[in-house]
Formats: structure tokens, C-alpha cells, sequence
């Protein structure tokens, strides 16, 4: 008889990375359990095949509903969480309303602490799982105008470092991805949170806020950028591994910048960071 498919649940799976990781993990013979917080992406991703439910981080019911459907489709036996979505949220620490600062933290912090833990009892009852958490180079390097998403990154990869001590000997590990920049609809999406989000005619950095607008608005590819495959292929490692690392370091950016940390005096890098557009 064949072994059954491992299961792996993915969040935000509308566009960008999550999207690619889903055909990804089911071109690679995984169960992909597909959710989006939009009906309209769910009904296109159930149209392309996968078992897809609504998820959206910022609503504790609605990840209620998508553990009980996970638990039934899978027969409360859930290989893997791939903490996928989340948004960045641009602009000045000084420009940071509390409200919008919280809010940050409710998606890619709280949405996904919440998820992980109502999915985890099914894992430690395995004695084997995988959560991967899709982190940033951002999440330990920071860089000016992306203090809100720094910060809910940062707060990630810290809660991510004490679950992994935590679960050892369980059987379940804790990955986490290092991107950026990747290919995807993130910087779309940051736009509509900065023009929601930040007063920029009133901020002290006005001009520089129209100097970021035109980066949002470019279609022009970040220096160093790559697809979401280059995500992928990590992804399955993290899955795949008998013994997966701790981290996957995925672009040119976050190998160069852990490597300039770990050596360079603290003063030597802010230079660095700060010539960051
Ligand atoms: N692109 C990069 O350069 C880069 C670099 C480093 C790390 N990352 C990380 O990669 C992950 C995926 O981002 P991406 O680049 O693929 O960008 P993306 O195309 O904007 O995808 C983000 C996904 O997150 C979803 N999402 C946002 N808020 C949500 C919520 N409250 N509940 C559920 N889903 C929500 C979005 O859904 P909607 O379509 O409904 O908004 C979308 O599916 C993120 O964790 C991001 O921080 C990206």
C-alpha cells in the first residue's frame, strides 16, 4: 500500500509566495491544504484543484473554522504549517500610529502565534512536524521606513527561536525562512497600506515619503530579487530534511547581511543599513 500524503497547511495562499508553495509542495507529492482569507481566492484556488478554506489571521473565529476543517480533512493528523502570509506595513517609526502598529502585529505576529498553537496539540500527538515560518532578511536586519514590519519579523523570529527550544524531543521542528526580495504582490500591497495608513503631508519626512511612494509604485524588480521558486525550493528542504536547519537563508541580501552582522562593529553596519533605499 502506498504511504499516505503528508499534509502541510499554507496561509495566504492568494498570490505571491503562498501561491507558488502550494503547487510547489503538490507538484512534490504533499497534501496541500490551501487557504486565503478572500472567498474569491478560495473559490479559484478549489477550482485549481486543492482543498481550500478561508483563513484570515486577524480573526480568531475564522482561524477557528479552518483548524476544525484541517482537523477533518486530515484525520487530525497535520504534517505541516507553512506561516506564510503577512504584510509590511511601510513608513517611519515616528509616523506609527499605535492602531496601525497593532495592526501589523495582529497578522504577522498574533494571526500566526494563534494558528500555530490551535494546529500544534495534532503534531506533538504525532511525535513529528514541521512549522515553517516565513520570516525575512528583515526579521534580524533593519532597515529605515519598515520599522512596523522589522518589528512584527523580529518578534517572529523571537517567538520561533523559544518555540523550537521548547519542543525538543516532541519531534516537531520549527523552521524559519529568510527571503526578500522576492518576486510576489508584497509590494503592491504595502502600498495600499502606506496610503491607508500613513499621514505623509503632515510628517516631518514628506519628501522622502514621495521618494518612497515612486519605489512602491515601480514595477522594477529590487535589486537581488528572485522568484517565489527560490522560496519553494527551501521550503521543501525545511519539509524534506531528515533533520532540517534552524534557518534557511534564501537570497543574496540576507546571506550577505547575517554574514556582515555576525563581524562587523554595530557602527560599520547602520552606515551599511542606512544607504538602504
Ligand atoms: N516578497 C518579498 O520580498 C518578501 C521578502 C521576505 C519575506 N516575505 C514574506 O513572504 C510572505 C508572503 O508574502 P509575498 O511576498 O508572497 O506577498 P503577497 O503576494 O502580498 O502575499 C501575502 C499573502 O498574505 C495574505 N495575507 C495578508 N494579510 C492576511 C491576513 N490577515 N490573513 C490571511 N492572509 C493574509 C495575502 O492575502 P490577500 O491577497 O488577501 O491580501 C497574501 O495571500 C510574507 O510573510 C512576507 O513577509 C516576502
Amino acid at each position: 500500500m502506498p504511504f499516505p500524503k503528508k499534509s502541510v497547511l499554507i496561509t495566504g495562499c492568494s498570490s505571491g509566495i503562498g501561491y507558488h508553495c502550494a503547487h510547489a509542495l503538490r507538484d512534490a507529492g504533499f497534501h496541500v491544504l490551501a487557504t486565503a482569507r478572500d472567498e474569491a481566492d478560495v473559490a479559484r484556488l478549489a477550482k485549481e484543484g486543492f482543498d481550500a478554506e478561508r483563513l484570515n489571521l486577524d480573526d480568531s473565529a475564522s482561524i477557528d473554522r479552518a483548524v476544525a476543517w484541517c482537523r477533518t480533512l486530515t484525520n487530525d493528523r497535520l504534517y505541516a504549517l507553512f506561516n506564510n502570509a503577512a504584510y509590511g506595513q511601510p513608513g517611519a517609526v515616528e509616523d506609527l500610529r499605535r492602531d496601525v502598529l497593532r495592526a501589523q502585529f495582529e497578522t504577522n505576529l498574533f494571526g500566526t502565534h494563534e494558528l500555530t498553537v490551535k494546529l500544534l496539540p495534532m503534531m506533538i500527538e504525532a511525535g513529528e512536524g514541521r512549522i515553517v515560518q516565513n520570516s525575512s532578511v528583515l526579521g534580524f536586519a533593519a532597515l529605515r521606513y519598515r520599522g512596523a514590519y522589522n518589528a512584527s519579523k523580529f518578534a517572529l523570529e523571537g517567538l520561533s527561536d523559544t518555540l523550537r527550544l521548547e519542543l525538543r524531543g516532541t519531534g516537531v521542528d520549527v523552521v524559519i525562512l529568510e527571503p526578500g526580495p522576492i518576486r510576489s504582490r508584497f509590494r503592491e500591497n504595502a502600498l495600499k497600506m502606506f496610503e491607508a495608513h500613513i499621514d505623509r503631508r503632515k510628517s516631518r519626512l514628506a519628501s522622502v515619503y514621495e521618494k518612497k511612494l515612486s519605489q512602491l509604485r515601480s514595477s522594477e524588480d529590487a535589486p537581488f530579487t528572485l522568484g517565489p521558486e527560490a522560496v519553494a525550493a527551501a521550503l521543501l528542504k525545511a519539509l524534506q530534511a531528515p533533520s532540517p536547519k534552524r534557518r534557511y537563508r534564501i537570497t543574496t541580501p540576507t546571506k550577505l547581511f547575517y554574514w556582515m552582522k555576525k563581524f562587523f562593529p554595530e557602527s560599520w553596519m547602520d552606515s551599511i543599513l542606512a544607504k538602504v533605499e
